[in-house]
């Protein structure tokens, strides 16, 4: 199917096709990173322009490797060298920006929703990088992806998303993503980070991690968002990890072939064990590589998609 959209801004807006056809387009562009010469003129003379307002490494590196795989000319804002510290207003910073003639802006942000703002007032694509506790669409997309990689469906599944889903952006986007392509999602973790009415998104509920681990073919664990957090919604980290982290002791109720994910950064020995994170069930790593493949595919897609055959040659 052709992709229409002009915006990545989250998975709730896409359909269970346009999903598909991301990660379709996905499958031709991870072969490109395993090339010696890693790079195709697929946006060769375009600018992209990665307007970062909160910290990153995996976001942030993985577009920028996958915007100069696709021999875009790109650069990196950081908020704190931007001139929003002097008081410009993120509008008036993004309409500048775009007034150099760029063909494309990434943007990471703590609110919510900005994103989608920004989409409204410039007239070039918008990828939302990450905003606030809201959506982080291509987080979900190389998680969907790794997950179809290593099982080769997503239809049926179990995926079980455990730690803070009051503050995560990754479980948003990951409970509309799954549940569309037909998984079931189900959410766990103490009952003070489980926002509200999540279930009106489609994924049970459950504080019982040592009763739902068996059941799950995916087990994705997120960590505590410390810098989010205003006010004690648990006792201590200490017990937090006893009651929600995975260790091996929990994943001998797991099955054999659970899949561990995490979408990063890691607190070792609060959500997951060492042992866990750089165990045999977890692709943790696969997950960063299948990144740069999936933004591959985001921002060929978002640039009208006329990629011939020689541009990946
Ligand atoms: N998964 C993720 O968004 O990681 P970063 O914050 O390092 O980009």
């Amino acid at each position: 199917m052709k992709f229409e959209r002009s915006d990545l801004l989250g998975i709730e807006d896409l359909t269970r096709d346009e999903i598909g056809a991301i990660l379709e387009a996905t499958d031709s562009f991870a072969e490109i990173s395993e090339r010696p010469i890693k790079k195709v003129p697929v946006l060769r003379g375009l600018t992209v322009v990665n307007l970062f307002f909160e910290p990153s490494t995996r976001t942030r590196t993985s577009f920028e490797l996958a915007e100069k795989r696709l021999s875009a000319d790109m650069v990196n804002i950081a908020a704190s060298t931007s001139a929003t510290v002097k008081g410009e207003t993120l509008k008036d910073t993004a309409r500048n920006i775009e007034a150099m003639s760029i063909d494309m802006l990434v943007v990471r942000h703590s609110a919510s929703g900005a994103p989608r703002f920004l989409a409204e007032v410039l007239a070039c694509p918008v990828v939302n990088a990450g905003d606030g506790a809201h959506e982080h669409p291509t987080q979900a997309l190389l998680d969907m992806y790794t997950v179809r990689k290593k099982v080769g469906k997503l239809d049926g599944l179990h995926v079980g998303i455990v730690g803070d889903i009051l503050h995560s952006r990754v479980a948003r986007s990951n409970i509309w993503g799954f549940t569309k392509m037909g998984a079931r999602v189900t959410v766990c973790g103490p009952a003070t980070l489980i926002p509200p009415g999540i279930e009106t998104l489609g994924a049970a509920v459950t504080t019982d991690l040592d009763g739902l681990i068996p059941e799950l073919d995916i087990l994705m664990l997120l960590r505590i968002q410390t810098e989010r957090l205003s006010q004690c919604f648990f006792p201590s980290l200490r017990e937090y990890a006893e009651i929600f982290g995975v260790d091996s002791a929990r994943m001998a109720r797991a099955r054999k072939d659970v899949i561990v994910m995490h979408p990063g950064p890691l607190n070792r020995g609060v959500e997951i064990t060492p042992d866990v994170a750089d165990g045999p069930n977890s692709v943790i790593l696969e997950q960063v590589k299948y990144g740069v493949a999936v933004r591959m595919a985001v921002l060929y897609l978002l640039s009208g998609g006329e990629r011939t055959s020689e541009d990946t040659h």
